[in-house]
């Protein structure tokens, strides 16, 4: 009898600590794996210079290095003037490149970075930090900008909707954008 409850229980919590689809990773900061704009499918699904918000996917449209199409990158490989470790070459998408020209400080929904981080070498990508604007307004902590930072390119160290340890640095830029790059 004690046995089967054992195993009973085993079963059980096996099925919760295994079951749950999406578990978050040991690591992973304010993990949502719902789609951030479950509201605006059309836009963020379709729109090949807007990558998919959800993690997994993000991570598969960074190796598949789909901002190099349509993207304006920074002129070169440069060292990263914050804690982006090391070497880093920040790509702008078009929607963002455009709300630059016409002197926006508030960026659309859909506007995009996607950071190239390589460390101690000036020629191999290592991670990626991405951020998407998800929602029209940041609003006061950075929630509608979702954020990603990968060290390994294969898993997300930090995922997450207006997550503390970016926003609170990102919020001294224009709506969250800290490079000083203008194409
Ligand atoms: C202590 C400050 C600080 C923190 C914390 C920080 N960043 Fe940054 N980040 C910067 C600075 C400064 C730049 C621009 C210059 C550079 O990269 O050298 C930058 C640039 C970026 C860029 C390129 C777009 C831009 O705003 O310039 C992305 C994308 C980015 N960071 C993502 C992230 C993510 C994701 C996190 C959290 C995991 C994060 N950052 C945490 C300081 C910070």
């Amino acid at each position: 009898m004690r046995r089967r409850v054992g195993g009973l229980i085993a079963a059980v919590f096996g099925l919760a600590v295994f079951a749950v689809p999406g578990a978050p990773e040991a690591n992973v900061l304010g993990v949502e794996d719902a789609p951030a704009v479950a509201d605006d499918v059309e836009l963020f699904g379709a729109d090949p210079n807007i990558p998919p918000t959800k993690r997994k996917a993000m991570l598969a449209w960074l190796a598949e290095k789909r901002y190099l199409e349509g993207y304006t990158a920074e002129p070169a490989v440069h060292p990263s003037e914050g804690p982006h470790g090391g070497n880093v070459r920040t790509f702008f998408n078009s929607i963002l490149v455009e709300d630059l020209s016409a002197g926006r400080t508030t960026f659309r929904k859909g506007a995009t970075m996607v950071k190239e981080l390589y460390f101690g070498s000036t020629d191999t990508v290592r991670g990626y930090a991405v951020m998407v604007k998800v929602k029209k307004n940041a609003g006061s902590t950075g929630k509608g900008w979702l954020y990603m930072e990968t060290f390994n390119g294969t898993q997300a160290d930090f995922y997450g909707r207006g997550i503390g340890i970016c926003a609170d640095c990102h919020s001294a830029g224009t709506d969250y954008l800290l490079s000083e790059f203008r194409p």
